[in-house]
């Protein structure tokens, strides 16, 4: 029987498995995994989007905000760490459908060009873009991260989402960043960690672990003093390093609550068990019903399963989601 394409996007991405088992110095693997990460992009960023609109990352979250609230907060936050203004060039590493772009073009006036390496994604932000009237100033670049075709010191500013965690060599992505920025400009990044309480010789936190990292296409997830390390490699003087759910998230309201049944509401059903649970029952008859391509039902399994696994490590505290890093090119 023909393949679906989501089928195919499928069984790219699971190779994905044998190209993280090079070294990352590999130049095979530096080239490969960032097409294979946007081949699980294929698979998932319908889902992402039906389950969470057009902003794709966690934030700190306060009682009584909803996730979209406590989203454009921590957007709003990054956009003011860095002053951002107009007449700023600014770069969105791994801008994802363009949700956080949009926040924060509206917001500071600057120009923003997303960088991402997913076709579809790129779609869907310049839509997204166009209808917030923003076209004039802000523009997606289609290229992976780690080799971006754009000239030295072209930005102002860059920040960054949930999105480093995906490269194939973190060194050489900040590398990259480190290049593209001007002399004395500022980056903000925000990306998934393993906290202090991570322990390699405890079986739960390493079987937890892989779990993560295989269901959201983030192998070797590093610790927070790695990752300053790797920032600090690529010439970075670290302005601020902070686990901000540690540091602003509420005990009351955690990260990992959009995953869990008690955040319901209206926009929360395709994120909370249930739901998930709903969408994975109904998309498989909708595939026997020829009403939804093939792999649909396999894609939201495989996706529950990356939910369970961060909420297991939310509850433990063995990871976050929220590590910023506050960095300059030196003068
Ligand atoms: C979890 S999403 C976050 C998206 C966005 N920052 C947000 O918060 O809404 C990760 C993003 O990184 C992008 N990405 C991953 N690896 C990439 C690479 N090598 N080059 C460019 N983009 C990449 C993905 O396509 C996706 O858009």
């Amino acid at each position: 029987m023909k393949q679906t394409e989501l089928q195919r996007a499928l069984t790219d991405y699971h190779r994905l498995g044998e190209v993280q088992k090079l070294s990352q110095a590999d130049a095979q693997r530096i080239s490969e995994q960032p097409r294979l990460v946007s081949r699980f992009y294929d698979v998932v960023t319908r889902f992402y989007e039906y389950g969470w609109g057009a902003t794709f990352h966690f934030s700190p979250r306060r009682p009584g905000e909803s996730l979209r609230e406590s989203q454009r907060r921590q957007d709003l936050g990054v956009g003011e760490l860095l002053r951002l203004k107009p007449a700023m060039h600014v770069a969105d590493i791994g801008c994802g459908v363009g949700g956080p772009l949009v926040t924060i073009a509206r917001a500071t006036g600057a120009s923003i060009t997303g960088i991402n390496f997913n076709a579809h994604q790129i779609r869907r932000g310049e839509e997204r873009v166009r209808r917030a009237g923003l076209d004039g100033s802000c523009a997606f670049l289609y290229a992976d991260y780690m080799d971006v075709p754009l000239d030295d010191g072209t930005f102002d500013a860059l920040y960054s989402f949930e999105a480093v965690c995906h490269a194939p060599n973190r060194a050489l992505a900040f590398r990259e960043q480190y290049r593209l920025l001007k002399t004395g400009a500022e980056a903000a990044i925000v990306d998934w960690c393993l906290t202090d309480a991570f322990d390699s010789a405890n079986r739960e936190h390493m079987d937890i672990r892989a779990r993560v990292e295989r269901h959201n296409a983030t192998p070797e997830l590093l610790t927070a003093g790695e990752y300053v390390e790797a920032v600090q490699s690529a010439g970075f003087e670290v302005i601020e390093a902070v686990d901000q759910q540690a540091e602003y998230g509420h005990p009351a309201t955690p990260w990992y609550m959009a995953l869990q049944g008690r955040d319901l509401s209206l926009s929360s059903l395709a994120r909370i068990p249930a739901g998930r649970a709903l969408t994975a029952g109904v998309t498989g008859v909708l595939e026997r019903l020829r009403m939804a391509p093939a792999g649909t039902s396999e894609a939201a399994r495989f996706l529950n399963v990356a939910a369970d696994a961060l909420v297991e490590a939310g509850e433990l505290g063995i990871f976050t989601p929220s590590f910023l890093v506050h960095a300059r090119k030196p003068a």
